[in-house]
This record gives structure tokens, sequence and C-alpha cells, in this order.
């Protein structure tokens, strides 16, 4: 057994698995099993990815923040980008934890192809509760509790596994900011892919390929399941469970300082909360889905 399971898992070809039970989650992960998200291109390699992640301005201070020597989870980590992006070049151990066993065989090709040794991947639903108790320094969930049946219920699982002064990363559709994606579903569903090709920003995107932008069309407008959130949602769920609040993109409060999400910014007031979820109708963070983050701290 690995010393961050609790639960005796099957080795298949290298991952980690766990049997898949809940109705729910398989029902997601079959719909990812058919096109795995978010996909590689076929001439990816460890220095594309390193430059994908280095321009992604959360994922870029997330690696630098964690420094070396540390155990990181990734939940939902799907064809696992941003878990490879996280283990190439340091010494950190990552975690790398999805249902989704067609996405976790691309991760994992991947890794093994460029020679990334300090990465698990772990096939498993985080509901089934597998991890030790306060063992991971950072966990990073972006874009994946709100796939699940119970945003909430998979976070208090999840944070269990944090080590206290350790740091987690949550990113979900918000409830505002999904307005513009949620308007241009009804598009596709009216007038299909060609039209949302060229209202999308993700699409417009030239450098994508087919398979990236089949994968992106289906999480996007076919989803079986999603749920939309608040800032102050999760800053209740963070309470409950002696989360320091640090930080939220957008801003909860009206400074707007993006160039280090690791130190503690102001959590604002709900007007302020809302003034600037409102306000991701209009500008950038709306544009690719309305994912809001939040940043918390274990006291
Ligand atoms: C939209 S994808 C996000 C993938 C990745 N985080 C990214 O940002 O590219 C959502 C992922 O959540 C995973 N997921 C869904 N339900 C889950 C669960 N119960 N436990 C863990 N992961 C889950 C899916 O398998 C899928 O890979």
């Amino acid at each position: 057994m690995n010393s961050f399971l609790k639960k005796k898992s099957i080795d298949k070809n290298g991952i980690l698995s766990f049997e898949i039970s809940d109705e729910k989650t398989k029902k997601v992960a079959e719909f990812y099993n058919a096109k795995p998200f978010p996909s590689y291109k076929d001439d990816d390699n460890k220095y594309t990815i390193l430059d994908k992640g280095d321009k992604n301005f959360l994922a870029n201070q997330f690696k630098k923040f964690i420094g070396y020597k540390k155990n990181v989870l990734e939940v939902g980590c799907g064809t696992g980008q941003l878990s490879n992006y996280f283990a190439i070049g340091t010494n950190n151990n990552i975690v790398g934890l999805d249902p989704t066993k067609a996405s976790l065989n691309l991760a994992k090709e991947f890794a093994d192809k460029n020679k990334i040794l300090n990465i698990q991947f772990v096939n498993a639903d985080i509901f089934d509760d597998i991890l030790i108790d306060d063992f991971f320094d950072f966990i990073w969930t972006n874009g994946v509790l709100h796939h699940t049946k119970d945003p909430y219920g998979a976070f208090k699982i999840l944070i269990k596994s944090l080590k206290k002064e350790g740091y987690v990363l949550v990113g979900l559709y918000n409830k505002l900011g999904r307005f513009r994606t949620i308007f241009r579903r009804y598009i596709f569903k009216i007038f299909g892919r060609k039209i949302i090709e060229k209202i999308d920003p993700t699409l417009r995107n030239l450098k994508l390929d087919e398979n990236e932008k089949v994968a992106w069309i289906r999480d996007q407008y076919i989803h079986p399941l999603e749920s939309l959130h608040t800032i102050d949602e999760v800053l209740k769920w963070f309470k409950i469970h002696n989360i320091e609040f640090i930080s939220s993109v957008p801003s909860s409060d009206f400074d707007y300082d993006y160039e280090n999400i690791f130190e503690k910014k102001s959590s604002g007031n709900f007007f302020s909360r809302i003034i600037n979820q409102f306000l991701m109708i209009f500008n950038s963070f709306g544009s690719d889905g309305g994912l809001f983050v939040l940043i918390g701290r274990k006291e």
C-alpha cells in the first residue's frame, strides 16, 4: 500500500486503481472516457507542457510557491498536464487523482515517455475517501468539484488530507461568471459547432488541435453534471474547516492584485465580492467558462 493511501489499491499498468462504484461518478467518468479532457497534442513533450504551464498565471505561481520536497495532490487531474507540469524539474512528490481511466492512461503515458519519475496517478473517486489525513502540503482542484454529485462533500474529504499550514486551491464555475458560457450553450444547442467555433474564445485560439477542440466543446456544452457556485459559498467551506482565506481570482475586494496570489489579501465584503463576480460576465475572467478560484491555508 502506498504511504498516502489508507485503502488497498490494485496496480493497473503503474496506475494505483480502485473500483469506481458511485453511479454519478461512473456517469461522469464514462463521459470523459469517451473523450479525455483536456487531452494532449500529438507532438506535446516536456518542453511544450512546461511552456504551457509557465504561461498559465495560476499554475506558474503555484509551482514557484510550492518550492521543493513537497507532497502535492491534484484532485481531478484529467489527462494530467498540470500534474506533469508541477512534477517536471522538481523533487516534489506529485499525486494526480481522477476516476477517468482513459485520461489517466494518457497522463501516465506522457510521464513515462518523458521520464517524469516523481509522479503517481491514482484512479479513484474522491468520495471513496482513500487518502490518509494530514499528508499533502498543497492540494490543487480546479474545474472538478462542480462535476461531482456534492461539491462540498468532496471538499470535506479532500481537505482532511491537507497538512496543517498547507495550501489548497479550489476552482469552480461561478454562478454569475459562467453566464456567457450558459448563453453560448443555448446557441450550440440550436446552431451547432460551426457557430460556436466562431464565438467561443477558447475555440478561436488557433493553437488548439481537433482533439482539444472536441474535448473542450463536450466539457463546456454537453456535460452531464455541473453546478454553479459563489465566493461566499467557498468562504463558508473554508470557515467550517479552519482554512484561512488567502486570495481569490477574481479578487474578493477592490484590490485586483494578481501578481502574488499566495500573499494574503482582503476577503472584502459581500458587496465587493458580488460586484467582482458580476464583472466576470464582461471581463476576461468570464470568457473561458467562468471559473473562479479561492486559495486557502489550513490553520
Ligand atoms: C473538466 S475536467 C478538469 C481536468 C483538469 N483539472 C483540468 O483543469 O484540466 C474534470 C475532471 O474531474 C474529474 N472528476 C469528476 N468527478 C470526480 C470525482 N468524484 N473525484 C475525482 N475527480 C473527479 C473528471 O474525471 C475530470 O477529469
